[in-house]
């Protein structure tokens, strides 16, 4: 028993060891998360951030985070990392977001960026590989965004992923899978998952994608096919005779017949591949869900009420480990703020019966006054 605990510790370690963590932001080292994130100075109108765990919290120094600051503003910062590719990677993207004001209309989401992203002029038009997290706007909007930058078009999540509209921290997880399928958890709990082809706008776009080859493979066919099953390895004999044999031509290999699907590979060693392309296989070869070259994350959101805190940032390819960073943060202090909260709510009322009953004996006396002048004003007449 207790050598196979000791063996699962050496397994539990090894992953942890395993896990890439690309990028990861607690913000534990007060005012120098300004030397790691970049404001953009792209709009000298564009709002500022502090750091602050709010007016409740469940640790006050583990629950700071970037909270915006102004209304009706918008935001551009970011932070850059060592750029990779998730290219056969799981890819997570986690953080928590606070909407302490109780938000109007606002964005709680992320973005990722490529690593040529000009972090000082980063706007709404800086392009972007990955968009994810809550968004809130009246009683319409409360959603949760997964735009997937895929062959130069924005891509938005058709299935609706309901957001969190409360006052309080919630953790927001995204895995994007190299199998092409997802996941979304809000708050640990799997809300929404399956496969990244069927649950984004791909269909219409394979068509095209797949009609366009078609043409190209039309134009292609006729002397492609002939050439490349001509045999490249012959050579011309010594004894050919040009003008008794006429123009020598290598001799043809057994032909296939001409299928859809078939695909030139080696076009230098002439040899086809018999390979059906699936349709599956179609999207794999666009990299669909892969970026070649992530390099920042920002925030670059409108907020009509400001006050958003958004903390504990990770980006890694382990859902395990984002598993254990999301406990180890927001799991331990998301009771403690509730606490504090219900503390404030009910200090809050207290002060307002007190102020209440004020009023009723200010407005009595008030009453008198009014009274005394009706009926001075009275005797003007
Ligand atoms: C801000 O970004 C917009 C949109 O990309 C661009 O047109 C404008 O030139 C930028 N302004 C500055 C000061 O860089
Ligand atoms: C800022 O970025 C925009 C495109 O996003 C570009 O048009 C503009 O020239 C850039 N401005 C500067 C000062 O680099
Ligand atoms: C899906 O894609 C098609 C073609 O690209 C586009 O016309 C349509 O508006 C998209 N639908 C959604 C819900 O994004």
């Amino acid at each position: 028993m207790a050598v196979a605990r000791v063996f699962l510790c050496a397994l539990c370690v090894l992953r942890v060891a395993l896990a890439a963590v690309y990028f990861q932001e607690e913000f534990p080292d007060g005012e120098r998360w300004r030397n790691r994130w970049v404001q953009s100075t792209n709009d000298s109108q564009l709002g500022h951030f502090r750091l602050s765990s709010g007016k409740f919290y469940g640790h006050k120094e583990k629950d700071k985070g970037l909270q915006t600051t102004q209304n009706s503003r918008f935001y551009a910062i970011s932070a850059r990392f060592k750029p990779f590719s998730n290219k056969g990677k799981t890819l997570v993207i986690q953080y928590t977001v606070k909407h302490e004001q109780k938000m109007d209309c606002g964005g709680g989401y992320v973005k990722l960026f490529p690593a040529d992203v000009d972090q000082k002029n980063l706007s709404g038009k800086s392009p972007y590989y990955i968009m994810f997290g809550p968004d809130i706007c009246g009683f319409d909007i409360n959603k949760v965004h997964v735009i997937l930058h895929f062959k130069n078009q924005y891509h938005a999540n058709k299935k609706p992923i309901r957001c969190k509209v409360d006052g309080f921290t919630h953790l927001y997880t995204l895995i994007l899978r190299p199998d092409l399928t997802y996941g979304v958890k809000i708050d640990g709990q799997m809300i929404e998952s399956g496969s990244i082809e069927y649950d984004w706008n791909l269909t219409s776009l394979k068509k095209t994608e797949k009609s366009s080859a078609e043409s190209k493979e039309k134009e292609n066919k006729p002397q492609d096919w002939e050439k490349h099953f001509l045999d490249a390895s012959a050579s011309k004999p010594s004894d050919w005779n040009h003008e008794l044999d006429g123009d020598w031509q290598a001799p043809m290999l057994q032909k296939p017949p001409y299928q859809d699907g078939l695909k030139p590979e080696g076009i230098d060693k002439d040899v086809w591949l018999h390979q059906k392309m699936k349709n599956t296989n179609y999207l794999m070869e666009y990299d669909l869900s892969e970026y070649e070259n992530i390099g920042a994350i920002g925030l670059e959101l409108w907020q009509v009420r400001s006050g958003t805190i958004f903390d504990n940032f990770l980006i890694t390819d382990d859902e395990e480990y984002a598993d254990n960073f999301g406990k180890a943060t927001w799991g331990e202090t998301k009771g403690p703020e509730r606490e504090m909260d219900a503390i404030q709510a009910k200090e809050e009322a207290k002060r307002a019966r007190e102020e209440d009953e004020e009023e009723f004996l200010m407005s009595k006396s008030d009453g008198k006054a009014n009274d005394f002048r009706r009926f001075h004003r009275r005797d003007e007449l």
